[in-house]
């Protein structure tokens, strides 16, 4: 096994394992993928101010998401059919999430259930939300959460139609994976990947297929958005879903201040500042990008959260200091996932740790919650100057 020192050394690993069709789902963005480029080439353009000989001693990464305690400002994204990454990937990577002390977020597209994960873990969950059409499976869907638990949903707002991401069109993408002779001989290759498949039930979209109705394709992530999912949402929908469920609300998918006020206005937990990973609108800012106009807009008054484009600890450092409270990885753990199942995502969550220990530290600070704006180095016109 080689050293593993980075989130690329899971990733390479995570390549030759995982079919090919899975590996495309998640390292896609939509269209031309300009903005799934920039949301990591932007992270990059932000410099760290180097201090030295300050009192490093006793560190601490701890802080607080919606008040709930983490050991880092790190959360574990939703992801859409993780469990085909890995054999009942979303069991591993909640349990590693847990082991590590930082919220995990189920996604409505996976493939292990609310009652799967709820089952295989202790600590509350959050619960992503994809809105559908149909409001007695949405009531069901969140009396699910409530009975498992969930601590929070995540109700997503920047998906109600699917951003075309070419490779899952090409690849066939569906869950189980349908048989070709093109799938069939790329599975061939990753035999450790369908071993491990073989021995779960999990393959199909366990938190909807069997409790939701009309669609042609259950299989097809694009069939449920295309035909299941609701074009008209709106602020109003949002606040009705948000008394629905009762508890803590976290919208995401916020790249404009407009809308993070709106987000505002329906009283929602935090958002998160995301472009969906560069998935949705190609050609939407980076996520690190638009974050300064959301902090002046709406920071001082709500939680504010980062995902999209982080693959470090120097990538969260940068976003905490930029004012996010929180950052959620999606991606970096996946990798970790494809590439070595629990363990793997716990590499990948230790990898992070320690670049975000050890950077905080040689940027002179010793309390992940004290870190400020004066510890970044950005370029002048870093947010644009737009007309
Ligand atoms: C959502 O489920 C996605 O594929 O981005």
């Amino acid at each position: 096994m080689p050293v593993i020192t980075n989130i690329d050394d899971l990733k390479a690993i995570y390549r030759r394992r995982v079919p090919k069709m899975f590996y495309d789902y998640c390292e896609s963005g939509s269209w031309t993928e300009q903005t799934f480029r920039d949301n990591t080439d932007d992270f990059q353009k932000i410099r760290l101010r180097q201090r030295v000989a300050m009192d490093m001693a006793g560190r601490s990464l701890k802080t607080r998401m919606i008040g709930e305690d983490v050991s880092m400002p790190v959360a574990l994204a939703p992801v859409g059919l993780t469990g085909m990454q890995s054999a009942d990937g979303e069991i591993k990577a909640a349990r590693a999430a847990e082991k590590a002390g930082v919220p995990f977020t189920l996604s409505t597209m996976s493939i292990c259930s609310i009652e799967d994960v709820a089952e295989a873990t202790t600590r509350p969950f959050w619960f992503q939300v994809y809105t559908l059409k149909d409001d007695d499976f949405m009531r069901r869907l969140f009396d699910r959460a409530r009975a498992a638990g969930c601590s929070a949903v995540v109700i997503t707002v920047d998906l109600q139609v699917l951003g075309q991401r070419h490779k899952d069109l090409k690849n066939g993408l569906s869950a189980p994976p349908k048989l070709t002779a093109k799938s069939i001989a790329n599975m061939m290759t990753k035999v450790g990947w369908g071993l491990e498949m073989l021995g779960t039930r999990r393959r199909s979209f366990g938190n909807i297929v069997g409790h939701a109705r009309g669609v042609s394709d259950p299989s097809s992530l694009s069939s449920w958005t295309a035909e299941a999912f609701d074009p008209s949402l709106d602020w109003n929908r949002i606040a009705e879903f948000r008394k629905m469920w009762g508890g803590k609300v976290i919208l995401k998918g916020i790249i404009d201040p407009e809308d993070a006020k709106q987000a505002l206005n329906v009283g929602a937990d935090a958002i998160v500042v995301s472009n969906h990973g560069g998935r949705q609108l190609d050609g939407a800012l980076s996520s690190i990008r638009a974050l300064p106009a959301v902090m002046d807009a709406v920071g001082d008054k709500i939680e504010v959260h980062l995902d999209s484009g982080i693959r470090s600890g120097q990538d969260v450092l940068k976003a905490v200091a930029m004012g996010a409270r929180g950052t959620y990885v999606g991606r970096s753990y996946v990798y970790g996932l494809g590439a070595m199942g629990e363990a793997g995502v716990t590499r990948a969550l230790e990898v992070i740790r320690k670049e975000l220990d050890v950077s905080m530290a040689l940027c002179g600070q010793r309390d992940i919650t004290r870190v400020g704006r004066d510890i970044l180095l950005v370029p002048k016109g870093f947010e644009g100057d737009w007309a």
